[in-house]
Formats: C-alpha cells, sequence, structure tokens
C-alpha cells in the first residue's frame, strides 16, 4: 500500500501539486488520470523519490518514504518496477541484456539465473525468443512489453508505469493494460498507472484519481465514474457528443433512471 498525504509541489512560482492525498491498495491498477499538464508525472515522480515534494509525506506500507534515510529509501527502491513513458529500453543491447539490467544493478545472481529469470519474465509477457534483438527491430507493443518484462524482473511490491498505452493502437493498449492487470493481481503489486486512456480507465480502473490542475478533483472507479456528476470529470472522460450519449445509455441500462449524486467531492460545478 502507498499512500499520499498532502503531497505539495510547486516549480518556481508555479504551483503544480496541491495537497494531493490517496491511498492506493495492493493487488489493484490505482489510475492517476487527468489532462496533459495536471500533474501525473511530478505526482508519479514525488512518489518514488525523483521529485522531492515540497511537504506531504509518501508512505511505502505505512513507513515514510519522505523521511527515510538513504540506505532505507534503497530498499524500498529495490522493490519499485518502473514503466517509463515511451518504454525507454536501452537501444544499443539486446532486449535480453535490458531486462538483465537491473538484475546487474541490485542482484549477485550468476549468469545463469539471470538468464532464466529474464527468459521467466520474458514469456510473462510473451515475448519467448526475442532475447537477441534489439529495441529497433521490436513493434511499439513489443517494446512495451520488454519494458513491463524489466520492470517486474526484480519481483516489485510495487509498479508505476506512465503512460503504458502512449503511441498504441486500442487493441493493443487493451492487452497492455490486461497484461498490466494480470500481473498486479498475480504477485499482488501495488500498482500506480498514469494515463489519459479511456479506455483504460473503464477496463483497469478499480481505484482512480482525477487530478485538475494539480488538485484531486475526484476520486472513485470504473463504475461511479459513470454516474459521476462532476462537471469537470465529464468534460475530460466524456468528451465527445458520442461518449456522453454512451454514458447516458449505461446510465439508464443500470438504473432505469438518471441516478442521484454519489460521494465524495463529486459535486457538479455551480
Ligand atoms: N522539472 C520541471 N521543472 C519545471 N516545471 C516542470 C518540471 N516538470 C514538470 N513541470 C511542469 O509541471 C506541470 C505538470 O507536468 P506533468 O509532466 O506532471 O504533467 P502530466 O499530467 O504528466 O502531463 P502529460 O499528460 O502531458 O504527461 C507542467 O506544467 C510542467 O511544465
Ligand atoms: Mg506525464
Amino acid at each position: 500500500m502507498i499512500e499520499l498525504k498532502n503531497i505539495k509541489k510547486s516549480f518556481g512560482t508555479k504551483i503544480i501539486l496541491e495537497d494531493v492525498s490517496a491511498v492506493m491498495k495492493a493487488g489493484q491498477c490505482n489510475l492517476i488520470i487527468g489532462a496533459s499538464g495536471s500533474g501525473k508525472t511530478v505526482l508519479m515522480k514525488c512518489m518514488v523519490g525523483l521529485i522531492e515534494p515540497d511537504s506531504g509525506e509518501v508512505l511505502y506500507n505505512g513507513k515514510s518514504f519522505t523521511t527515510m534515510k538513504r540506505e532505507e529509501r534503497t530498499d524500498i527502491r529495490k522493490e519499485i518496477g518502473m514503466l517509463f513513458q515511451g518504454s525507454a529500453l536501452f537501444d544499443s543491447i539486446t532486449v535480453e541484456e535490458n531486462i538483465m539490467f537491473p538484475l546487474n544493478m541490485f542482484t549477485t545472481w550468476n549468469h545463469k539465473k539471470k538468464i532464466d529469470r529474464v527468459n521467466e519474465v520474458l514469456a510473462r509477457v510473451n515475448l519467448v525468443d526475442t532475447n537477441k534483438k534489439f529495441p529497433a527491430e521490436l513493434s511499439g507493443g513489443m517494446k512495451k512489453r520488454v519494458g513491463i518484462a524489466r520492470a517486474i524482473v526484480l519481483n516489485p511490491k510495487y509498479l508505476f508505469c506512465d503512460e503504458p498505452n502512449s503511441g498504441l493502437d486500442p487493441l493493443t493498449s487493451m492487452l497492455i493494460d490486461k497484461l498490466i492487470r494480470e500481473v498486479t493481481i498475480e504477485y499482488n503489486i501495488t500498482t500506480v498507472v498514469n494515463t489519459h486512456d479511456m479506455n483504460s480507465v473503464m477496463e483497469i480502473g478499480n481505484s482512480i484519481l482525477y487530478l485538475y490542475q494539480g488538485k484531486k478533483e475526484w476520486e472513485g472507479n470504473n463504475k461511479e465514474i459513470i454516474f459521476s456528476k462532476n462537471k469537470r470529470l465529464n468534460e475530460f472522460i466524456f468528451a465527445s457528443e458520442f461518449l456522453q450519449d454512451a454514458k447516458q445509455m449505461r446510465m439508464l441500462e443500470e438504473t432505469g433512471k438518471v441516478p442521484v449524486d454519489d460521494n465524495n467531492n463529486d459535486n457538479p460545478l455551480p
């Protein structure tokens, strides 16, 4: 479990994150959604320590990551897997070497043990026999899967995926989402996914945090989002007329009527 308590971050005079609090549970995909520039990546970087928040606290299983010593942070970092925006594979080395990279960094295993583990995770992401290929020889979806394999190679407790679907077609996106969800449940990982992909929200959003200009505007799950009356959220998620109609239809299907208010800060704007 990861807890965020009143995270604040500014760059110069520009406030990027304002008092963001949330709980991200193990065994589920915790989505952070919001428009471009709303602070998703900055928040994720605050969570893994790539950016220090100005105030507030990040806790990993109840332990304050914000105040802990350097060595303790390194221990937590070993338990973190990260899928960067655009996969961020090393172009000049093979798939096998890319996936082996964290094992070389953080383990003292012998070569055979490392190769076995690489093959295990490659099988997990359906990329058997791609060991000797270079990233340039792979499709976008395959690169993402290699990125996922590298992110899970150390058996992480925490998995961070920044825009895992950017640049992928809808079908491949769904396969990547499915894979992320499967490994999350299989290994009971606390997974955090930054996305503005509508399909992901509906498919894997058991917990959704919506950021609007650096503030938590709404939180809930993919069922509640259908019934949400939050105007900003609706304008963001159901941007097209088509999707607005689809939302209305779904609401009618579920209840036979347009529903009443739901929970939390889900108020329509004046
Ligand atoms: N290192 C930095 N220095 C100054 N400003 C930054 C820095 N990193 C991010 N920002 C600013 O913080 C704001 C939020 O950026 P962030 O990358 O978190 O957005 P995002 O929600 O991830 O957007 P996208 O969906 O486009 O990835 C932006 O206005 C950005 O310019
Ligand atoms: Mg981003």
